[in-house]
């Protein structure tokens, strides 16, 4: 439809039809409640109201969406079709790994690949908007949405946030309105600041920790097109982000020129009442039409509130219409008016979705994900399995199906591929015998949540130490079961992690350990067989100091998705070597968070070789340091950097390259592997604080069995330009320390000066 069309629509549409188009609920209010839509929702939707309705949320499937899209548009005045958004965070019905594992990936090229083909299940299941990528830099392991996340370095959320727009948006280029999804980016800002980690809570950045760190991926996605933006829970210094004039007027609309849709989260603006800036859901309602907010997530103050604020004069009018165009905007994109349903196709739903091929390059980001923290013993690495080996394969994600995150909301448990599916299908051909034995249960009820949270206080303000309970009879048959495969075995994989509802929303943890039955069959592995190779599941960074000390090697799987088993025994087996980098430090402790590699230069640095760290930044009772930096991951082979060679070692200021660096990668080993390179520049003196070395680059590298390749890096004047001391974002003149290697702590590095 011509815009000149859109336009004499909109003239034509009642305030209320126009209000409307601002209002999201959740689809299901449309397919339980056909005969009784008097109470759809709490404050009931009329029927009229609901076809009225310009979006939903969190339904799926291609036979229900066009059930609902048939109803709305046939009875809708002037017949506007509705919009259907869900969360497909990592993959629709082919889940592949969730987005921190994506980071550990370090790979744009599969990321886009892989977002494309959740882009093309979507379209088939009638879905139109995603909400993602989540672009909230994260550094607290406490806080459970960082699994949702690529991690901690602005530049590797940068480069994948355009990786994954692009993913989605996949052949929109070629056939505009009929490929792809759009994208919305969330959730702006600074949400991943929370507070203690916990979540819905407040955040305190300051403006130039927010450019410098947190708002950078926002605007790389918007500037690859991302076409919706959705507010955040948090409050951003003093200020509910959803209410937050700076950050939607001054940044987003002005400064980034976003004229795309921006959405509340789910029931945020409602929420400014209990942050008590708003006295009500009508004052909630002006603060946010005002700032821009075009629609309402479920929470019903713009459905009750607005026609009556513009009918009063208290909110102009042209507010609503700016907020509906954009609305109607997005759906004309989305070539909704020619062709309200859009590519949604329940036959082909069923053939083309979990297609082999969508299985293997699922498979494949697996096996690209999967970081190997440790593989001790010289030559007698126990990684990769042998062949003729004798197996116990223990835990309970030996057997576990549970193998996507809380987001993998259209993913199904029975798609999975576990471990033991896996390894009994490798076993022949890899020439293995496998046991298997649970061991011990997932969680225990206290791992996930507390019934009562004053009652867990009271027991121990006016309690007294309770003895451990009676040994639970079927536990201990578990774990005998486990201990006596163990026993039998020449190498055992424990399975363990954290169960997939221990992260994601609102699961935030002031533990970062493995819970205690599992640690516990760990330990009694232990006492039987010391030849122990652990694979963690988690949706977050774990303290892992036991599991590092009862395993000789240790891998980290994160939530892995659908082809979970095969992409693991793939590279257990070394099918494939494993090539995942940490996108997120591994810290030692709880104690330690927030942690991250870049964190800004302080005034007394621990020196390298201090042992005793006092009237230093440092911890007493702990390492200061992780257990494991940001971008660390071993491969079955070794790989040697050569020292960082310069092209020049002094430029003055250009548009284009001012240098290269460079450095050799060799595979010193017998096995073909794959290393991710990284570039880190660290500005030595210059007019604020700097981090202590940032992301600046990185290449995944295969070689060959004594191979060697040159990683080439061109540094640009941009790649050193930071917000200065006035407000400028800027590089300053002087000498910068350049390294090349293969984890956020390598010292490889030669100086270069900006004349
Ligand atoms: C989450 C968002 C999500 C929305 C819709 C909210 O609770 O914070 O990330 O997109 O729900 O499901």
């Amino acid at each position: 439809m011509k815009n000149e069309k859109l336009k004499e629509l909109l003239q034509e549409m009642t305030l209320k039809e126009k209000i409307f188009q601002l209002v999201q609920i959740p689809g299901r209010f449309f397919l339980e409640n056909t005969e009784d839509t008097g109470t759809a929702v709490e404050d009931s939707l009329t029927p009229e109201e609901l076809h009225l309705t310009g979006c939903t949320l969190s339904v799926y499937g291609a036979k229900d969406l066009r059930s609902i899209q048939e109803d709305c548009v046939k009875n809708h005045p002037h017949h506007i079709p509705i919009l259907f958004m869900a969360d497909i965070i990592h993959g629709y019905r082919t889940i592949y790994p969730m987005p921190l594992a994506q980071g550990a990936m370090f790979d744009d090229d599969l990321t886009e690949k892989l977002c494309a083909m959740a882009a093309e299940e979507m379209r088939l299941g009638g879905v139109h908007v995603t909400f993602a990528p989540m672009l909230d830099l994260v550094r607290d392991a406490r806080w459970g949405r960082i699994m949702e996340s690529t991690g901690e370095d602005p530049m590797l959320n940068c480069r994948l946030a355009k990786a994954t727009v692009k993913g989605f948006r996949a052949g929109e280029d070629e056939e505009p309105g009929k490929q792809g999804v759009a994208s919305c980016i969330k959730h702006f800002a600074a949400y991943g600041a929370a507070e203690a980690g916990r979540d819905y809570t407040n955040t305190e950045v300051s403006e130039h920790t927010l450019r410098e760190y947190y708002l950078k991926s926002y605007k790389a996605a918007i500037d690859s097109g991302a076409d919706m933006v959705m507010t955040s829970f948090n409050t951003l210094n003093g200020m509910p982000a959803t209410g937050n004039r700076w950050l939607m007027k001054q940044v987003l609309r002005k400064e980034w020129g976003f004229d795309g849709v921006l959405i509340s989260d789910w029931g945020a603006i409602g929420e400014m009442v209990n942050h008590g800036v708003c006295k009500d859901l009508r004052e909630a309602a002006k603060l946010a039409i005002e700032n821009g907010v075009d629609i309402d997530m479920c929470s019903l103050a713009y459905a009750r509130n607005l026609e009556d604020l513009v009918l009063s004069g208290e909110v102009d009018e042209a507010l609503v219409d700016e907020s509906c165009m954009r609305v109607l905007k997005l759906k004309n994109k989305l070539g909704l008016f020619e062709d309200p349903y859009r590519g949604a196709d329940a036959a082909a739903e069923e053939t083309n979705i979990l297609s082999a091929e969508h299985r293997a390059l699922a498979r494949r980001a697996v096996t690209e994900s999967l970081v190997l923290l440790k593989n001790d013993g010289g030559k007698e690495k126990l990684l990769p399995l042998g062949k003729g080996e004798k197996l116990a394969f223990v835990g309970p994600y030996a057997q576990s199906r549970e193998l996507h995150s809380m987001w993998a909301i259209a993913g199904r448990e029975e798609d999975c591929i576990s471990i033991r599916a896996a390894a009994e299908e490798a076993a022949s051909e890899e020439g293995f015998a496998a046991e298997f034995a649970p061991g011990a249960g997932m969680t225990r009820r206290e791992d996930l949540a507390t019934d009562s949270q004053e009652s867990a206080i009271e027991k121990v303000r006016h309690g007294s130490y309770e003895p451990a309970l009676a040994p639970d009879a079927e536990a201990e048959k578990l774990l005998a079961e486990a201990v006596k495969a163990a026993g039998r075995a020449d190498k055992v994989i424990v399975c363990i992690g954290e169960h997939r509802r221990m992260s994601g929303e609102g699961a935030s943890r002031t533990d970062l350990t493995i819970p205690e039955p599992q640690m516990k069959l760990l330990e009694s592995v232990y006492a039987v067989n010391k030849n122990i190779v652990t694979v963690v599941f988690g949706g977050r960074p774990l303290d892992l100091r036991k599991v590092c000390m009862y395993s000789k090697a240790v891998m980290f799987a994160w939530m892995p998705g659908t082809e979970g088993g095969h992409g693991i025994l793939d590279v257990l087996t070394g099918k494939c070597d494993p090539s995942g980098a940490l996108s997120v430090t591994m810290p030692y402790c709880v104690g330690q968070a927030p942690i991250c590699y870049n964190h800004y230069s302080t005034g007394r640095a621990k020196p390298y070789d201090t042992e005793y760290p006092i009237f230093i930044s440092a911890y007493i009772d702990t390492p200061t340091g992780p257990l494991f930096p940001f971008g660390y991951g071993l491969s079955y082979t070794e790989f040697a950097v050569s020292e960082v060679k310069l092209t020049t070692e002094s430029a003055v200021r250009a548009c284009g390259t001012l240098t290269k660096a460079e450095a050799c990668i060799t595979n010193k080993g017998e096995r073909e592997g794959t290393a991710v390179v990284q570039l880190y520049i660290r500005d030595d003196v210059s007019s604020t604080i700097r981090p202590v070395k940032e992301l600046k680059g990185y290449q995944r590298i295969s070689l060959a069995p004594g191979e060697t390749k040159k990683a080439v890096f061109e540094i640009t004047e941009e790649m050193l330009a930071f917000v200065n001391a006035n407000n400028e974002f800027a590089a300053e003149a002087g000498s910068f320390t350049v390294y090349i290697g293969l984890d956020s702590d390598t010292q490889n590095s030669a100086k270069f000066t900006l004349e």
